[in-house]
């Protein structure tokens, strides 16, 4: 729906006859791919609130490449959705077709990570603060090891995504200042479980079979799923001989960390689409702009935080 005089009039009729306004609009979602049981989660989540609320879902998996989701945005355009909801794959080179976009007077809503095209090109943004949860995890890491000395491999997220980035920035920031604490190792894993294995493996035959390794930070869960096993089959204990922190909450790490395989986790909400839809209402409703980035919460879990309870809570969730 484009906000011209003829909707709002549409809008204010259909409010004052207390039906659901918003139920029949179309909504185009361009989704990465499914590199991560959390990125399935927001997958299933979207589909399903869409669902609730009556809206018709153009789902296009984008398969981690960035001229799919472009091809995808251009599709949905000349199809002339409601509004666009897009999770870019990288944060550089979408201003052309966020232009296209607004002169087609269709909102587009990111979802969990940024771009760096003016805000003036999407209607808002949803997602974490991607530094302070790095922040949160290298914190942690410096608050456990106190001032023994921590030699860190880290495997970082995709080449160019924002959560790469600021995952990356934001660990820094915790450990600045700690002598004790360095990352001896880093590489992409690309947010995928496979990766983080292969990636790990070489990690471990680098520094004398892992012994000279004390923390591994994953920017996601998967990866650092993937590494656990790598650490397994080279005959050490994770969670014990190396420490594990990475970032995500899915039920899978949950679980490890029950079995005393990985240390702590900082929660990302899969439930992106909830708030951006609530956002994308409002608006078409009266027109009401949104803050430009809506913030979801990120929260530590550490092995005291009954991760077995936790496992349980999330294993029917879509991860
Ligand atoms: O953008 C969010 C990140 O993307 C998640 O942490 C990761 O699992 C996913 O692939």
């Amino acid at each position: 729906m484009k906000l011209n005089i003829l909707t709002m009039t549409t809008a204010a009729l259909a409010l004052s006859a207390g039906t659901a306004f918003a139920e029949g609009e179309v909504i185009g979602f361009s989704q990465i791919g499914s590199e991560s049981g959390w990125r399935a989660a927001e997958t299933t989540l979207t589909k399903s609130q869409a669902e609730e609320r009556g809206y018709q879902l153009q789902f296009s998996d984008a398969q981690q490449k960035q001229e799919n989701q472009i091809a995808a945005i251009r599709s949905f355009i000349a199809q002339g959705v409601d509004a666009i909801l897009l999770a870019p794959v990288v944060a550089t080179g979408w201003d052309s077709v966020l232009e296209e976009a607004r002169e087609a007077e269709i909102p587009v809503v990111l979802l969990d990570r940024q771009v760096d095209s003016s805000d003036d090109l999407y209607l808002t943004a949803v997602g974490s603060n991607l530094v302070h949860e790095g922040e949160v995890a290298g914190g942690w890491l410096a608050e456990t090891v106190g001032d023994q000395p921590c030699r860190i491999v880290e495997l970082q997220g995709t080449t160019g995504s924002s959560p790469a980035i600021d995952r990356k920035t934001g660990f820094e920031n915790a450990i600045k200042g700690h002598d004790n604490l360095e990352i001896v190792r880093s590489q992409t894993g690309d947010f995928t479980r496979a990766q983080g294995k292969e990636v790990m493996e070489s990690f471990l035959q680098a520094e004398n079979g892992g012994a000279d390794i004390c923390a591994l930070y994953a920017h996601n869960d998967d990866m650092a799923v993937g590494a656990i096993q790598a650490i397994k089959e080279a005959g050490l204990k994770p969670g014990e001989d190396i420490l594990v922190v990475s970032i995500d909450g899915v039920p899978d790490l949950f679980q490890a960390m029950a079995a005393g395989e990985a240390n702590a986790t900082v929660e990302l909400t899969p439930n992106m689409a909830g708030p951006a839809f609530d956002a994308l209402e409002a608006y078409w409703a009266d027109g009401t702009a949104p803050e430009k980035f809506i913030q979801t919460e990120s929260k530590l879990y550490t092995q005291a935080d009954d991760p077995a309870g936790e496992y349980e809570r999330r294993k029917g969730l879509g991860y």
